[in-house]
């Protein structure tokens, strides 16, 4: 790669950090800048703040091949002429769009500092017609920088982002003028020499793809969670109706996995924000709403269920959940129905004992414990909770927790646990998307 520009990136948390990583793995280099100094210091020392595969292990080369430096303060950055921005933006509690006050402070911090004809790359995820405003607002305050905004989302999993980082199934570059969208087309050559698709456009249709695609995944896990209520009415396997319907190219396999809903910190937020924007432009969008409306409902399902399984009084049962991440292979609580599920369960007086191989929740509630091993989180259980699913659930032998549960009781809401396993017919099991399984002793 050629260096065509020097990178500065804002915001090191997790889009920013992977993506000045993943940009200084291809030889670009890159400078880190973010207010907390607390990360900033962690991040010299070759500390990643967040656990991710292999970040670990590429923060450090990057940083002994000298291709990422960190600091607090962006006039250190004073020299770059790319600035990507992937700081947060939460939704905001009172009128449920996403809040831009950390975008707006650090486009007008790397305004006052940046050279002329800078290009500000919009990272973060943000409400349609956000590049539109930004730009407007640069002309007026900078005319004479000739300042160019180019929206640039991201599609990264948690778990997979440096993975996804190098093998993306596009790039979607929008801005008003075509020479700041080559130049951020250029620092993507690598994936470019490639073939990788590139969907060069307008700022309005950038943002709108990074909201549609993540709220049409988000009403495809729905779409199957629904299906699967069905079939365990009905009757039938969940897993093998969405390998049936996801063999046809026109829909795919992927999103299809029953569960016990969506969450992490990318679908609740981007499909609220959408709804949000759509009821703004007086355009509502109805199956967006319904699915967030289903996706919120379904862990209050959930509790209902529990609560039938343990004999319909859930106070002072003690509960075990399994798994606390929003999914496997992150310990990324946010917005995660197993979470959703511990507060659930203490408001109804049960006695929850936790454990997840990685994540960990803060709750400070005397019937609350996070326990070092599945075994005890299981003592004395009348019921144990799969939340996550996690690869050492998948493979944990029920046998050695027989003679603790004070119930052989699993209610498997990711559908991994192993039910051809020689304990399966002791216990009674229950799996979202399958008829209930009963002890056969
Ligand atoms: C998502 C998008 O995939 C990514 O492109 C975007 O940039 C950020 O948001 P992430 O939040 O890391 O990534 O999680 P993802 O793997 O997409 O899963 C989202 C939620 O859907 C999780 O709660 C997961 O458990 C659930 N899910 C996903 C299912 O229940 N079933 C599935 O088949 C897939």
């Amino acid at each position: 790669i050629v260096q065509a520009e020097t990178i500065c990136v804002v915001g090191v948390g997790y889009v920013g950090l992977i993506q000045a990583v993943g940009l200084a793995s291809f030889g670009l280099k890159v400078k880190c800048v973010d207010l907390d100094a607390c990360k900033i210091e962690m991040l010299k020392k070759g500390v990643p703040p967040i656990f991710e595969e292999g970040l670990d292990e590429a923060l450090k080369e990057t940083i002994a091949r000298g291709l990422i430096t960190f600091t607090t303060d962006i006039a250190a950055a004073a020299d770059a002429d790319l600035f990507f921005v992937a700081v947060g933006t939460p939704t905001s509690e009172r009128t449920g769009n996403a809040r831009l006050d950390y975008l707006d402070a650090a486009v007008s911090d790397i305004a006052a500092v940046a050279p002329q004809d800078a290009v500000i790359v919009v990272k973060s995820t943000v409400p349609i017609g956000t590049c539109a405003g930004l730009q407007a607002r640069l002309d007026r305050d900078h005319p004479a920088k000739r300042l160019q905004i180019v929206s640039n989302p991201e599609f990264l999993r948690e778990g997979t982002a440096l993975k996804d980082f190098f093998n993306p199934e596009r790039i979607v570059i929008g801005g008003a003028g075509e020479s700041a969208r080559e130049r951020v087309r250029r620092s993507y050559a690598a994936f470019e020499e490639r073939g990788v698709p590139m969907i060069l456009t307008d700022t309005s249709t950038s943002e709108t793809i990074k909201y549609a695609a993540n709220a049409f995944l988000a009403t495809k896990v729905t779409f199957i969670n629904e299906i699967s209520d069905l079939v365990e009415t009905v009757g039938g396997d969940i897993d093998q109706v969405a390998r049936g319907i996801g063999l046809d190219s026109r829909i795919g396999p992927q999103f299809l996995k029953a569960g016990p809903g969506y969450g992490g910190s990318c679908f609740p937020k981007d499909t609220l924000a959408l709804a949000t924007i759509g009821r703004r432009h007086g355009v509502q969008q109805q199956i967006v709403e319904t699915v967030i409306r289903i996706n919120d409902s379904r862990r209050f399902h959930i509790l209902k269920r529990i609560e039938s399984a343990v004999g319909d009084k859930l106070a002072g049962k003690r509960i075990a959940v399994l798994g606390l991440a929003f999914k496997a292979n992150t310990d990324d609580v946010r917005d995660s129905p197993a979470v959703d599920l511990v507060h659930a369960l203490l408001e109804e007086g049960a006695d929850v004992r936790s454990f997840d191989p990685v994540a960990r929740l803060a709750v400070d509630h005397r019937s609350y414990r996070q326990c070092d091993s599945i075994a005890a989180a299981c003592e004395g259980a009348s019921a144990v909770l799969v939340a996550t699913e996690w690869a050492e659930f998948k493979s944990f032998d029920f046998a050695a927790v027989e003679a603790l549960v004070a119930r052989r009781y699993i209610f498997d809401m990711r559908r991994i646990v192993d039910v051809t396993a020689d304990w399966v017919p002791r216990w009674d099991i229950e799996r979202i998307g399958s008829p209930l399984m009963r002890a056969s002793l």
